[in-house]
């Protein structure tokens, strides 16, 4: 037996793989595109790992989503494969559709088909964990109450609208087939291995090569912020005990102002990386134009997966932010490496090695 994770070279789903082999002796079948967002070298210290078959490949080629859960005995699906930035979603709609829609139909129907071949104790143990956000949910007014799983879906930008589809593709193969789907919303990630293109990053690797700090329009739009490695623990906390057909909403409490956090990641790097001018990172904020459709706040309420299943978050925002901004001072080398384009460079040096894991 082992377990399925899509898109586990990008940035949750490699957390999430580094994390699950840090506390399992089970196989983990890791099935990735490697897009622009994947990077194998995330997972260099699993490179003699036998639990770790990474496999290249595309959650749209149902053939051979079918041929590996068949032989690997997959015994539940973590799919984590999307395209999942907005601002890319707003340039460019397509590949949002085609993976984050077509693909996800695509997937669900190789899971289908080997799953209705199981026997009836293990289609009853099989489980399919659907990673999904908040934004789906749309945008909160500034004293409205969080979101929570009976919120109604109202997503405002390609990317949003991408994933709710797939929430609702997901939904009715429970519905219609009795597939074992459970189904998470999560707020925003920060953490490790997260790529320089979303706001935290960003701004770290900005602020330390001397460049402008873009904050969107008036920086008051509002985030609620969970530090990676709680997301990985409420995953398996979803898959270990979550009801079929049920949806959890994931967050840490921490709604925040992106102008807040930009001017926390600099606070931070004045204290453990001083600029050598002496000026304040915070001097290299820049105001600029908003984007287009801003969803100006998300707020998660997480109760239910706390009441039902006891999942609360290890993390404060200050603990995470810390380590998160450590992290990337102590990871020059990914940090050029992604910034320079190296890391695909490295995937195809070292593709012939992981590929042979397949
Ligand atoms: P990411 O962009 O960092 O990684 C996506 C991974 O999927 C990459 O490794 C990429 O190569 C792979 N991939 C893309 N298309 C593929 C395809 N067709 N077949 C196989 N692999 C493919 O994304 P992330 O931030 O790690 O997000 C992971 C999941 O979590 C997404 O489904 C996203 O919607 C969801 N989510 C993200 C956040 C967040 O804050 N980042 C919050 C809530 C939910
Ligand atoms: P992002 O990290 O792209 O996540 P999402 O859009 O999925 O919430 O952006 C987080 C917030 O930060 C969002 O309100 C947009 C804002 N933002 C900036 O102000 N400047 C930036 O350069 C980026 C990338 C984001």
């Amino acid at each position: 037996m082992a377990i399925l994770v899509t898109g586990g070279a990008g940035f949750i789903g490699s957390n999430f793989v580094l994390d699950w082999l840090a506390q399992s002796e089970e196989t983990l079948v890791n099935l990735d595109k490697l897009t622009y967002a994947g990077n194998l070298r995330n997972l260099e210290s699993l490179q003699n790992d036998p639990r770790h078959v990474f496999v290249h490949g595309d959650i749209g080629d149902t053939a051979q989503v079918g041929q590996l859960l068949a032989r690997h005995q997959i015994r539940a699906v973590l799919h984590f494969a999307a395209e999942s930035h907005v601002d890319r979603s707003i340039s460019g709609p397509r590949a949002f559709i085609q993976t984050n829609v077509v693909g996800t139909f695509s997937l669900l129907e190789a899971v289908r088909a080997y799953w209705q071949a199981l026997a009836p104790a293990q289609q009853a143990a099989f489980r399919f964990l659907h990673v999904s956000t908040d934004e789906v949910y749309g945008s909160l007014e500034p004293e409205a109450p969080a979101f929570t799983e009976a919120h109604r879906y109202a997503p405002n930008s390609p990317y949003s609208a991408s994933k709710a589809a797939s929430d609702h593709l997901v939904r009715a193969y429970h519905h219609t087939y009795g597939l074992p789907v459970l189904t998470t919303h999560c707020s925003n990630n920060y953490g490790p291995l997260h790529f320089p293109e979303k706001l935290i990053p960003l701004m770290i690797v900005n602020a330390l090569a001397g460049k402008a700090l873009p904050v969107y329009g008036d920086g008051q739009q509002v985030r609620d912020w969970l530090f990676v490695n709680d997301h990985c623990s409420a995953l398996r906390t979803v898959l270990a005990a979550g009801q079929p057909g049920q949806t959890y909403n994931v967050g840490g409490w921490n709604e925040k102002p992106n102008l807040e956090i930009v001017q926390r990641v600099c606070a931070l790097l004045d204290e453990l990386q001083p600029r050598a001018d002496g000026l304040p990172y915070a001097s290299q904020i820049s105001f600029v134009a908003d984007r287009p459709g801003h969803d100006r706040r998300y707020a998660i309420d997480a109760r239910k997966l706390s009441a039902d299943l006891g999942w609360k978050p290890a993390e404060t925002f200050e603990s995470g932010i810390r380590k998160t901004v450590q992290w990337y001072l102590d990871h020059p080398q990914w940090v050029q490496e992604v910034q320079s384009g190296a890391y695909r460079d490295w995937v195809q040096s070292h593709y012939a090695q992981a590929g042979s894991a397949a």
